[in-house]
């Protein structure tokens, strides 16, 4: 029986992509309800309507700090946090745009889950511990530099995820970090490599939750780029820096 079973979950940046996919992996693990954070909870509707009452649509821009205090007012019962809302712009760091791009990146992709994650904390450590699961990237451990300043903000969800893994560890809070290479969603539509499809990110990202993983590298790319970059890093990173230049 997977440990989903029974569980209350929170993903944000339900609505399309990898969020949706995680929603519908949790209620098939038998999760016992699953709020569906999104900035327009319209796109929602049929998430909710063919659920039966196990997904409850919750308002959630992570960038706006009433949204995120609001839903943990709300969402006292959750014990699977799932800090998945994500934005990439395609810029480099020459590019004059680097500064506003690189900060709006960091406001979603880091500084999103930290809000999310204080909010939330109290409120898995009252339903006995929990776990956090943020999504960060290939990207956070390389910087790709067709995509510089969201690598940036990927490694920062790194850093994040080592240091919540430490801080909430006395409260029995677990912290998974996830770190996809390219996934079949619309934030991937531009690039013409192999992608994995998003049911099969969740699928392995549930099952490291089920088995106490908590560093997962779902798919053949991240992890094949992953056990480069272990065994030379100066090497991955200077051959992903040549092979990835902005347009
Ligand atoms: N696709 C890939 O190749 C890939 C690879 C590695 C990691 N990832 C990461 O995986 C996660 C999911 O991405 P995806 O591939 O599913 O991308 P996606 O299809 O573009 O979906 C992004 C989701 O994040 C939501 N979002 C963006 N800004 C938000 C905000 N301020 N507050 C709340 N929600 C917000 C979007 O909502 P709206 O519809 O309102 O915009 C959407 O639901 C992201 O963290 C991404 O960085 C993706």
């Amino acid at each position: 029986m997977s440990k989903i079973e029974g569980q209350v979950a929170l993903v944000t940046g339900a609505n399309r992509g990898m969020g949706r996919a995680f929603v519908n992996g949790l209620l098939a693990r038998g999760a016992a309800k699953v709020y569906a954070g999104a900035r327009n909870t319209e796109a929602l509707a049929d998430l909710v309507a063919e659920a039966g009452g196990r997904v409850v649509a919750i308002k959630l821009d992570v960038t706006k700090a009433e949204d995120v205090a609001s839903a943990a007012a709300t969402a006292r019962d959750v014990s699977v946090l799932i800090n998945n809302a994500g934005t990439a712009g395609f810029s480099g760091f020459v590019n004059p745009d680097a500064v506003e791009l690189g900060r709006s990146e960091m406001d979603t992709n880091y500084f999103g889950p930290i809000r999310v994650s204080q909010a939330f904390a109290p409120v898995l450590k009252n339903n006995g511990g929990g776990a956090i699961i943020n999504i960060g990237s290939i990207a956070s451990h390389i910087n790709f530099p067709v995509l510089g300043t969201y690598s940036a903000s990927k490694a920062a969800v790194h850093s994040l995820t080592q240091g919540l893994r430490a801080e909430l560890a006395g409260q029995g809070t677990s912290v998974i970090g996830v770190y996809p290479g390219p996934v079949d969603t619309d934030m991937a539509a531009q690039f013409d490599s192999d992608k994995t499809a998003p049911q099969e990110i969740v699928r392995q990202v549930l099952d490291a939750l089920d088995s106490g993983q908590e560093e997962v590298f779902p798919d053949p790319v991240s992890s094949q780029v992953y056990g480069q970059f272990l065994s030379d890093p100066a090497a991955t990173a200077k051959y992903i820096g040549q092979t990835y230049l902005p347009g």
